[in-house]
This record gives structure tokens, C-alpha cells and sequence, in this order.
């Protein structure tokens, strides 16, 4: 008999999501019968869409994000006992799952071969964050070397990978981040040409400076003020993918922050503007993820995480993650 224990969200969150918006679950597993896996969670991913996404289900639901776990008992031949698997069962540690009735939402498939990696990559950069990255980079904006990228929410999870994929590219890239630690970080370490910390500096002023020959390519993962800046200061023909709008999840749904005119911009710079959803090319995924592991294997990337232990943190984990405490992908160690 297997007892698990799973988050559930009880009711709709008001901002930051807090202790009262979840319960904690226990129920007891039943056995499984031909086809079905128990798999034990071992990373937990946090992720801004688990905010996002809120007002989409209706309460209660059960949290649901990716996480690695392994197969520790089984009746189906495909997924053995032992078998790593990465699933959207979300914040529970374990899991009764019959892979061929998984729905698309379900999410089942095996781990990527990590050749000697942490596992725990399998929701960050060789997981569905990496096929934002490189997908929404690669297919949207299509950089050319030489090209200047900008690319918002720079240290985190997204941006960070699509910045070294830039690098990789040949393209200046100019990341904004909220910390003078992760500024650091992204010039000395990740080799951006220049990191600009969008909490104290004059944003428009400095990126003029930085890219005073004008933005070809923009990597949207913020939207409000900070984007418009940015698209008021593309080049003809730049492109620009939306990926997600983090500055204004926590807003008031009816009073969300009314943007600036950007049309000027895009009507003159002829720009394109696009946005995605990494399921467009869920069929591809296997593609960017040996790009990624070899990019790591040989060191062009660097795919650092960061780590809160324990499940019962996991909320903890997620609010500091919405709060900018991350450098890296934010995942939980169960
Ligand atoms: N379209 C898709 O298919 C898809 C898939 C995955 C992710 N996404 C989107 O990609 C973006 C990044 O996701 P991620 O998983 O990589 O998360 P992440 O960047 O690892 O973590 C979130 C980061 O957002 C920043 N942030 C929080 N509030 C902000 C604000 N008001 N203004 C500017 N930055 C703020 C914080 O960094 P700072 O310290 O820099 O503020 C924080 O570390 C999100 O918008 C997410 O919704 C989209």
C-alpha cells in the first residue's frame, strides 16, 4: 500500500499565491493493475505558467507542473522498475500513472539520456523551459551572427538558455535582470556583451548605450514597461518573440497594467511580433534536447539550477521563484 501526498489548490489566489491557497493531501495509492507504474517524484518543477494559468481550472484542482520521478513498481514492460520518467503530475511525491491513457495534459515520457547529468535537468534546460528557450528563440526570431539580441527575464530558467544559445549563434546579446548578483552573473559567467539590471537602471538610456546600432531580435519573458522600452528601440524588420508577460501575473485580472502605444514602433520598424507556446513543437523536443546536452557537455552552455529541498518547501520554492530569488531554473528536491 502506497500513501501519497499531493498540493491542492482550494481556492483562487489573490497576488503572491500563500500557505491558505493550498491543502495538503494524503490518500492511499490503488494498487495497479496491467499497464500502470507508481512513480516516486524526485524533482518537483516551479514555474511562472503555475501562476499564470490559476483562473484556468477550477478550484480545487490539484497542482500540476513537471516533475522526474522513477518507476518503483510496475505491470508495464515499457516503463520497468527503475525507469526515470518525466511527467505533469505536478506536487505529489507519488504517483499511480497508466502511460498509454495519458492525455497530451498527462504528459509520460522517459527521461532523456543525460549522459551523467542531474537528473533534475529534465524540467529545466533538458526539459520544457530548454524547448522554450530553443524553440521560441531559434523558430521565432531567427538570429542571424552578428545580430543584437535582447533578451527580458535573462538569469531565470528561459532566458538564461536563450541568451547562451544566442552567444552560440554568433549574435551581442543584452539581457535585463533584477539583481546586481545576477548582472554578474549573466557578463562574468554566461559571457553576455552586457547585463542591465532593469530595477535601478534608466532601461531606455542604457540599452541605447549598449546597443547604440539598434535590437534585431527580442525575447519577451516580461512584458509591461520594460518590454515597450525595448520594441521602441528594434531595428527595421526585427522580430520579436512573446514568450510570456511574468510582470503581470500577480496583477488583479480585471486591473491589469494598460501598456503603451507600441504601434508606432511596429508599424515603422515593420517588426514582427509573435507569440508561442512550447507545445507547438512538442514533437520536436528530443531535437533541442541532445543540442542542449551536448551544448553542456562541451561547455558552450551553462545550465545552473536553483535548489530548495524538501516537499514540504515546494510553495516556498515557487513564491521566491515569482519573487526573483532563482539564478537559474527553480526545481525542488523531494
Ligand atoms: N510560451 C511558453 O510556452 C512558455 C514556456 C515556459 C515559460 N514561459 C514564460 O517564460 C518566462 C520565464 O519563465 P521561467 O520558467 O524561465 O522563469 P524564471 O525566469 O526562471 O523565473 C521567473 C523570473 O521572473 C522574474 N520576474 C519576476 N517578477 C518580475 C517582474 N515584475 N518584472 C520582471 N521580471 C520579473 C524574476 O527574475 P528577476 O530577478 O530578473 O526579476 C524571476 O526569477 C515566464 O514569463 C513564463 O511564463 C513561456
Amino acid at each position: 500500500m502506497v500513501k501519497a501526498k499531493k498540493y491542492v489548490v482550494k481556492q483562487y489566489f489573490e497576488g503572491l499565491p500563500k500557505p491558505e491557497d493550498y491543502d495538503i493531501v494524503e490518500e492511499v495509492l490503488e494498487p495497479i493493475k496491467a499497464g500502470g507504474i507508481v512513480v516516486k517524484t524526485e524533482w518537483i518543477s516551479v514555474d511562472p505558467y503555475l501562476r499564470a494559468y490559476n483562473r484556468r481550472s477550477s478550484v480545487p484542482y490539484d497542482q500540476y507542473s513537471f516533475q522526474v520521478g522513477v518507476v518503483q513498481e510496475s505491470k508495464n514492460p515499457d516503463f520497468p522498475i527503475g525507469t526515470r520518467v518525466v511527467t505533469h503530475k505536478g506536487w505529489r511525491n507519488y504517483t499511480v500513472i497508466y502511460p498509454k491513457e495519458a492525455s497530451p495534459e498527462d504528459t509520460i515520457y522517459k527521461l532523456p539520456d543525460l549522459r551523467g547529468l542531474s537528473n533534475s535537468l529534465g524540467v529545466g534546460a533538458v526539459g520544457m523551459p530548454g524547448a522554450t528557450a530553443y524553440f521560441g528563440f531559434l523558430e521565432i526570431c531567427k538570429p542571424k551572427p552578428g545580430e543584437t539580441v535582447v533578451v527580458t527575464g535573462a538569469a531565470g530558467a528561459v532566458g538564461s538558455i536563450v541568451g547562451q544559445i544566442a552567444k552560440i549563434k554568433g549574435c551581442k546579446v543584452i539581457g535585463f535582470a533584477g539583481s546586481d548578483d545576477k548582472v554578474q552573473w549573466l557578463e562574468k559567467e554566461l559571457g553576455f556583451d552586457k547585463a542591465i539590471n532593469y530595477k535601478t537602471a534608466d532601461v531606455a538610456k542604457v540599452l541605447k548605450e549598449a546597443a547604440p546600432n539598434g535590437v534585431d531580435c527580442f525575447f519577451d519573458n516580461v512584458g509591461g514597461d520594460l518590454s515597450s522600452a525595448i520594441i521602441y528601440q528594434m531595428n527595421l524588420y526585427g522580430r520579436v518573440s512573446v514568450c510570456g508577460s511574468i510582470s503581470a501575473y500577480n496583477e488583479d485580472v480585471h486591473t491589469s497594467p494598460k501598456a503603451n502605444i507600441l504601434q508606432p514602433a511596429i508599424v515603422a520598424k515593420q517588426l514582427k511580433i509573435e507569440g508561442f507556446i512550447v507545445h507547438r513543437w512538442r514533437n520536436q523536443w528530443p531535437k533541442a534536447f541532445s543540442d542542449i546536452v551536448q551544448w553542456i557537455e562541451s561547455g558552450k552552455l551553462i545550465a545552473r539550477e536553483h535548489v530548495t529541498e524538501g516537499f514540504d518547501n515546494i510553495l516556498k520554492a515557487f513564491v521566491g521563484m515569482l519573487n526573483g530569488e532563482n539564478t537559474g531554473k527553480a526545481v525542488v528536491k523531494v
